[in-house]
Order: structure tokens, then sequence, then C-alpha cells
């Protein structure tokens, strides 16, 4: 888990050794039920597993399960699936979120639908989603495909609402934070709740876990949606400047319109409707955000997320498990990709 930044790598290595063993099987996990008897999928699998990713999804499972849980040492079979499922649920959406945004990279290399194209991506993304709550459906629990299907129509529901305001200059904060409730928080909160669940935690400790991860995940799309302004494509893994490109209006931008000179709106209006840098580069936008402190100020916004989330999770007894899903927090804000 290369989050960046040197001064955090050791609490990310503290937690990363936390579930070493636990995420290697859950990508023997991923690995084994990513082959299909049609060649393209089995193919698109093993590139997306090899292409890296943080494994964030998979990671909160084991926290928070491991967190619940009675007994010590290695997390249970159940466990370990239901991380497996999570990151083949994420990768699922990934698969459609770029041929939806006509991405062209994704974790450093080209994008699923570069490579094998629009038609092959859109079927291989099914396939993976399906094969998702195959192995959910192992666990014999309806609790588990009660979120699993909710989270999945949250999601489908959020990269919609995002279509229908693309390249809208009008979004406003509130229908901001709908969207980005829907397309990752959602996701998150059902993450940490399903480690719950697994760990026979009860509703109580699930409610409260779905909720310490939901503000992580809100934090986590704001800053993802920051990187996308701030960071360099060698680092992110994917371009820069890209949401605005595609059409996407993001916190940074929405504040400093609130704020902007006509003139400055035109620019931003101009990259909108042509989406292109070509008259209007990047580094202008940037200045615009500088100009109105929009970074910063989303910057503070992902950091009361953070807040609420260190909140909620100090409310349960201390143990490394309480002390990494703390730790997570700060590596959702300051890292770099
Ligand atoms: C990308 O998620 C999608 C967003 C919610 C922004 P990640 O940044 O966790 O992607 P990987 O799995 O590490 O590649
Ligand atoms: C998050 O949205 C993607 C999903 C929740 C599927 P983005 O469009 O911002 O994600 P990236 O930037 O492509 O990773
Ligand atoms: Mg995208
Ligand atoms: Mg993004």
């Amino acid at each position: 888990m290369a989050f960046g930044k040197i001064g955090q790598t050791l609490t990310a290595i503290e937690i990363f050794d936390l579930v070493r063993s636990d995420l290697d099987q859950v990508e023997r996990e991923i690995g084994l039920e990513s082959i299909a008897s049609v060649e393209a999928i089995t193919y698109i699998g093993q590139y997306l597993q090899s292409g890296g990713g943080k494994r964030l999804r998979p990671i909160l499972v084991l926290l928070c399960g491991k967190l619940c849980s009675e007994t010590p040492g290695p997390a249970s079979a159940g466990l370990t699936r239901i991380a497996a499922v999570m990151e083949m649920i994420h990768t699922a959406t990934l698969v459609h979120d770029d041929v939806i945004d006509m991405a062209k990279t994704r974790r450093g290399r080209p994008s699923i639908n570069v490579v094998w194209g629009n038609h092959t991506s859109v079927l291989a993304g099914d396939w993976l989603y399906m094969q998702a709550f195959h192995v959910a459906l192992r666990e014999r629990n309806f609790a588990i495909l009660d979120v699993l299907i909710t989270l999945t129509q949250m999601m489908v529901e959020g990269e919609l609402l995002q279509l229908e305001r693309i390249g809208k200059i009008g979004v406003t904060e509130a229908d901001y934070m709908e969207l980005i409730d829907r397309k990752t928080a959602s996701l998150f909160s059902a993450c940490a709740r399903l480690g719950a669940v697994c760990a026979n935690a009860g509703e109580d400790a699930e409610n409260r876990l779905g909720e310490y991860a939901w503000n992580l995940g809100i934090a986590f799309q704001l800053v993802d949606d920051i990187l996308d302004f701030t960071s360099r494509e060698k680092i992110l893994g994917k371009p820069v400047g890209n949401d605005l490109r595609e059409g996407k209006v993001t916190l940074p931008l929405i504040y400093a319109l609130e704020t902007a000179e006509p003139e400055e709106r035109k620019l931003v209006e101009t990259v909108l409707a042509e989406g292109n840098y070509d008259q209007v580069p990047c580094a202008k936008i940037l200045h615009i955000l500088n100009r109105h402190k929009s970074i910063e100020r989303a910057q503070e916004r992902a950091l009361s997320f953070t807040r609420k989330a260190r909140e909620i999770i100090a409310g349960f007894p201390e143990s490394p498990y309480q002390k990494a899903l703390t730790a997570v927090t700060d590596l959702v804000t300051d890292r770099d990709h």
C-alpha cells in the first residue's frame, strides 16, 4: 500500500502489516475468481489485478471485521471472501467508469477500454459484478446481499446523476455531495458494514462503522477531486485536469466559481464547452483555483469529514485495529495518489 509521503509511510506499513497475510489471501481469492471460460475476461481480470491499486476497500473490510472479531489471528474465510468481493465490485465500477469517462489511463497503464474497446469492457465489467455476487452468495447470508444490492444501485444512480450534470457549470455543493455520497462513500460504508456483519458484531457496531467509513469515503473522493487538479500524471496514474476536461465540475471548482470574476467564469465555460485545454490551458484554471483559495477550502472540507470519522472510531475500545482505522484517515487526506 504505497500511499506516498515519506512521513506517512511507517504508519501505512504498520497498517498493512496488520492485514498483510489476509490481503495475500484476498489476492489469491480474486485471482481464482477472475477466471472465466471466455479468454478475454480472464485476461482482463489478470490485467486489472496486476495493475496495482491501493486495495483500500478490502483493507477496510478486513480492519473493520477484525476490530469486531472476538478471536485473534487470521481473518475468517468469510471475511477474506467479502474483502475480495468488495475489491471486485470496485474494479467493475472502475471498468465501467472508464468507458463512461472515455478515460485513457488507469493505475498508470492504458485503461481496459483503450486495450479491449468499449463493448468488451462493458461486458467484462458486468461479468465481474456478477462474479462478485456469486462469491458473496457463498456466505448464504441475506444481510450481505441486501447491502450489496442497495450499494450497486446507489453507485449506478451516482454515475447516472453525474452523466446528467456533465458540462453544467451551475452544479452546487449540495449536488456534488449527493453525487459523491452515491458514487464513492456508499462503497466505503458498505465495506465497513460487511466487515462488521462477517464478525457478527451486531447492528450498533455495524451502523457506527458504516458511518465512520462513509465519512472516510467522502473525504477520499474530495481528495481524489483535489488531486485531479494538483497532482502529476506520473504519480497519480491517471491524467491530471481530467475532471474538467470530462465536463465534471468538482468541489474545488464549485468554490472558485462562487467568487470568480465573469472573465474567469468564461474561461471555465470554454474548457467545459470544448472538452480540452487547447484554448484555455490547465495552468490558467489552476491559477483561478489558487486565486480563490478553493483548493485549501476543499482540503479543509475533506479534513472535516476525516475528523468526524476519527470521532466515531474513537468510540470503539482501543486495539491495533482501532488505531489502524484512525490512522487510515490521515492516509486518505495526506496521500498523493
Ligand atoms: C478510484 O479509487 C475511484 C475513486 C473513488 C476516486 P482508488 O483511488 O481507490 O483506485 P485504486 O483501486 O487505488 O486504483
Ligand atoms: C469515481 O469517480 C469512480 C467511481 C466511483 C466508479 P471518478 O471518475 O472521479 O474516478 P477516477 O478519477 O476516474 O478514478
Ligand atoms: Mg473516472
Ligand atoms: Mg477522479
